[in-house]
């Protein structure tokens, strides 16, 4: 049986704005009070897992031991099927420039390389791609729990929306019609990888911690 949380203060370890919103949102109906990785200054550590449960462990147990709270860490990514999942634990490098995360730049990145697959093809190549995220919560004794869940969709272009963060504007959710930085914040959190990783981290871990 999974490990139960029965504390009322948690890190979110992530450096990431748009995670940090994510998750504190979807925490909002717990009594618990978050504080971010950065407040608490503590380091990113690299992510040199292998896999997203990997990573997310990783990030999650280097806060929980550092500050000796609990800390939930995210570990996500766009994979998408035409690069043989690329580019999946790398999507936030793959958005790297010299001057920092462009995710337009990023979004461009992903397109030009499915054209590039396009040209030695005669069928047309699938743009199905899913989101993947990992959620792990350590605590301070090294105990880890992790959970990860997808969303399934197909890939846009050119963007659509500028709501969201990161890859968004070019993901539409199967069987929807807007994209992921299209939809409000409510729509994106009752479908997405990261709101299912969360409902298998709740049913796992916060059974019995109080709701609001
Ligand atoms: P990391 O988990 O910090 O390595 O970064 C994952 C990267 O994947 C983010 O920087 C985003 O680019 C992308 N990503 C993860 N989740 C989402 C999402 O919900 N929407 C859009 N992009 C995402």
């Amino acid at each position: 049986m999974a490990r139960r949380f029965s504390e009322d203060k948690l890190i979110v370890a992530s450096h990431n704005k748009g995670k940090l919103v994510e998750i504190a949102e979807l925490l909002t109906r717990f009594d618990v009070e978050t504080v971010g990785a950065d407040e608490l200054g503590l380091p990113e550590p690299e992510e040199t897992g292998k896999t997203f449960i990997a990573n997310a462990e990783l990030k999650a147990l280097a806060s929980a031991t550092k500050a000796g709270l609990p800390a939930l860490a995210d570990d996500s990514g766009l994979a998408v099927d035409a690069l043989d999942g690329a580019p999946g634990i790398y999507s936030a490098r793959w958005a790297q420039t010299p001057t920092g995360r462009d995710f337009d730049f990023g979004m461009h990145k992903i397109e030009m390389a499915i054209s590039q697959k396009q040209s030695g093809e005669t069928s047309p190549v699938p743009r199905t791609a899913r989101f993947v995220c990992a959620l792990s919560l350590a605590w301070p004794d090294g105990h880890v729990e992790s959970f990860e869940g997808t969303v399934e969709g197909t890939l846009v272009w050119p963007m659509r929306g500028k709501n969201g963060f990161g890859y968004d504007p070019i993901f539409l959710p199967l069987g929807g019609d807007l994209t992921f930085g299209e939809m409000a914040p409510e729509a994106k959190h009752a479908m997405s990888h990261r709101a299912d990783a969360f409902t298998q981290l709740v049913e796992a871990c916060f059974v019995d911690h109080i709701a609001r």
